[in-house]
């Protein structure tokens, strides 16, 4: 099975991925989580990507096109596997359709949690994660036993350098400029199921998990 999902930052792809990965025994692969590690590691790829990410832009396409591509191509990913933020951009979408067909494999769903503006610029400047295991939290929402402190591994939690306000508001630009038109892309290939992602984790969680689990019906939004 091969999953996209959609959403602006700060949708709670991350969120959602790790909750359906486990359930569905499907490989996680978030773009934004293999450059960060790569700009972490100081390699070639996370040279050409910081200040990309710092700046709230996109890395050039076929960048990230090869990123997936060889990430899919590992045996972990056989099975089924979960893109998190990806594809960001028409272009990238259409190099991914390539990639498949000539793994002759093929998109099953394509799931847009959507969310409104206002929330996504709290979710964002409230997240925090784990140095150690990249938990996610949030000051609000979704806050750890003890300040600071995660939960699962006691690792120390930091603010992601581009969820300051400012750069916020430019990756909610650029995905209304970039990314936005895939929902149209994916809605006329009857791929795109919409769900509602005002709502607390676990109830979008189970509407994830409805699409996923009957799925003989998509919908446009
Ligand atoms: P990336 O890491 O993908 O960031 P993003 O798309 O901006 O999305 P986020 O990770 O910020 O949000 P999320 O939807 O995962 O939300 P989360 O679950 O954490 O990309 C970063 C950068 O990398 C890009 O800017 C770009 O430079 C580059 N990049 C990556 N992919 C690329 C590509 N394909 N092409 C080009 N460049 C690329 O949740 C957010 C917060 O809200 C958390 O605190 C969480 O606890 C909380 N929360 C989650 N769900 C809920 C809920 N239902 N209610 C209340 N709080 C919630
Ligand atoms: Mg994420
Ligand atoms: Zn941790």
């Amino acid at each position: 099975m091969l999953v996209i999902l959609l959403g602006a930052p700060g949708a709670g792809k991350g969120t959602q991925a790790e909750m359906i990965v486990e359930r569905y025994k499907l490989t996680h692969i978030s773009t934004g989580d293999i450059l960060r590690a790569s700009i972490k590691k100081e390699t070639e790829l996370g040279k050409q990507a910081k200040d990309y990410l710092d700046k709230g832009e996109l890395v050039p396409d076929e960048v990230v096109v090869k990123i997936v591509e060889e990430r899919l191509k590992e045996p972990d990913c056989q099975a089924g596997a979960l893109l998190d933020g990806f594809p960001r951009t028409v272009e990238q979408a259409k190099s991914l359709e390539e990639v498949l067909e000539g793994m002759q494999r093929k998109i099953d769903y394509v799931i847009y949690i959507e969310v409104t503006e206002d929330e996504l610029i709290s979710r964002l400047t409230g997240r925090r994660i784990c140095r150690d295991c990249g938990a996610t939290y949030h000051l609000k929402f979704n806050p750890p036993q003890v300040r600071n402190v995660c939960d699962q591994c006691g690792g120390e939690l930091y603010q992601r350098e581009d969820d300051s306000m400012e750069t916020v508001k430019q990756r909610i630009k650029v995905y209304r400029e970039q990314t936005e038109p895939l929902i149209e892309y994916y809605r006329r290939k009857s791929l795109l199921h919409a769900v509602d992602g005002d709502q607390d984790i676990n109830k979008v969680h189970q509407q994830l998990q409805e699409v996923l689990d009957n799925n003989s019906r998509s919908e446009g939004v």
